[in-house]
């Protein structure tokens, strides 16, 4: 008998399954709601039974995507298709739409430790990714499963990363693309992206749950696919983030993961990850895994404080970390699941602290987005609660790359950031961390001087 490797074993036949009422079909409706009570459908792997979950198999996939890192295929040169075990299968898997997304660094956060007080840091740096956040993840199964069901048209709403990454996507794919997003509301380097990859960018006036609402509705009128999170293929391909930070540290699992909370797929995605290797005996503890929200955005702190996790509870949102302006957020349930599931905590952080935190990351010669900087500034207050203790290993995960929002770099450097506003007496805290652009004469004493107040005003760096 031939011998059959663990990817043939665990060939990822898949099934959706209603978070709500637990209905299970084999085909999913173009909003993907569960077409009996309108919730949200997840993508499940029936032949995963427990007896599969031996630790000889979880051995042989380990060394299997390990294996897969000395292939030339473009598929396993995909960090996201490298797993493809633990996704669901496309029919031909050359048709995979991939720019090698994935792959990206675990970096030692020495500075951030420091400040923190948590010596075991580390940052998942998804920022890396091909269009700079980690979106493309998700986004490689999505659009491929988009191309192969024939559609010619997708279609997302956006507070910027998921538009940047479909757009790419798409145009990679031989896809038609529409993009929704809030006029005004998103930074112009997200947008530019959109518009450079040739989607039809439409700015509309309202927000991003606005924009949302309309494309459910459009995905049940006209033959457009839709690539927001709430489609099960994008979470399943944001699931890899997890397989592949659990390989770098070699398997042992981090005591806590903490990720940013906006619409709330990720955070969904990152928990059934972990739990799936739980199940298939990858891992054999889970990190706990916490949720934060910019104070101005968060419709999940208050639905667990307010409606205990059973209602969801809206807010008008406003929070300068545009990626996670989200009031209304699909995945909400999925979170609360994950957060009870792994026993993680959900916190909010004011923008003095998302900024703070920002500035903080970017000295480490890292640099994130605004809203992936919520996870170290919820570090900070979930170790003052006494929740991450200062012995404990914490894995923040940054979201989107530095370069997605320079406007809100340049203000907070410039001084300009809170100017005029409610935060300006506060961010007095914020004064050290600016380095802003000096203008000088063109002289080799104005240079020198220059170089002489730095180390006089830092003298230890
Ligand atoms: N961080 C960044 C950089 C994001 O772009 C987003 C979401 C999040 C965090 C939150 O992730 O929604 O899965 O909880 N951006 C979406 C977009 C909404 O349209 O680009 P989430």
């Amino acid at each position: 008998m031939p011998h059959s490797t663990a990817s043939e074993r665990i060939h990822s036949q898949f099934l959706f399954c209603c978070i709500g009422c637990d209905d299970v079909g084999d085909h999913a409706s173009a909003d993907f709601r569960c077409s009996r009570c309108h919730d949200l459908l997840e993508i499940t792997y029936p032949q995963w039974s427990k007896s599969a979950a031996s630790s000889v198999r979880a051995d042989e996939l380990k060394s299997t995507w390990k294996q897969r890192r000395l292939s030339s295929s473009a598929i396993d040169l995909s960090g996201v298709w490298r797993f493809r075990e633990i996704l669901p299968t496309l029919e031909d898997e050359c048709q995979a739409i991939t720019l090698r997304e994935g792959n990206t660094p675990l970096y030692e956060m020495p500075r951030c430790a420091r400040i923190s007080g948590v010596p075991r840091l580390f940052a998942k740096h998804q920022g890396m990714n091909p269009t700079g956040s980690f979106k493309d993840t998700g986004m490689t199964v999505a659009a491929s499963f988009a191309r192969q069901a024939g559609f010619q048209w997708v279609a997302c709403a956006s507070t910027g990363n998921t538009s940047a990454s479909m757009a790419a996507y798409a145009a990679r794919g031989g896809l038609r693309s529409l993009v929704l997003v809030p006029e005004g509301k998103i930074s112009w380097s997200k947008l530019s992206q959109a518009l450079d990859y040739g989607a039809v960018t439409c700015q509309l006036r309202t927000d991003f749950d606005g924009c949302l609402r309309l494309l459910q509705e459009l995905v049940l009128r006209a033959p457009v696919y839709q690539l927001n999170s709430i489609n099960p293929f994008r979470l399943e391909g944001q699931k890899t983030l997890a397989l592949e930070l659990l390989e770098q540290l070699d398997w042992q699992p981090p005591d806590h993961i903490i990720v940013p909370g906006g619409n709330l797929g990720n955070s969904s995605a990152i928990g059934k990850a972990l739990l799936e290797m739980r199940e298939l005996g990858l891992i054999s503890r889970l990190p706990r895994l916490s949720i934060i929200q910019a104070e101005g955005a968060n419709a999940l702190v208050r639905t667990l404080r307010e409606g205990e996790g059973k209602r969801l509870v809206s807010v008008e949102a406003e929070t300068r970390a545009t990626a996670i302006r989200i009031g209304n957020p699909a995945s909400w349930k999925k979170a609360v699941h994950v957060l009870e599931a792994t026993g993680g905590a959900c916190e909010q952080v004011s923008e003095i602290e998302i900024a703070q935190a920002k500035a903080e990351i970017g000295a480490e010669g890292i640099g994130c987005e605004p809203a992936s900087a919520v996870t170290l500034a919820g570090l900070k207050k979930l170790l003052k609660q006494g929740f991450v203790k200062s012995e404990e290993s914490v894995v923040l995960v940054l979201t989107g790359s530095l370069l997605k929002d320079p406007d809100f770099t340049m203000e907070f450097h410039r001084g300009d950031l809170f100017r005029g506003t409610a935060h300006e007496c506060e961010s007095a805290v914020l004064k050290v961390l600016r380095r802003p652009p000096i203008v000088l004469e063109a002289t080799l004493d104005a240079v020198i001087r220059t170089l002489e107040q730095a180390e006089k005003a830092e003298p230890h760096r």
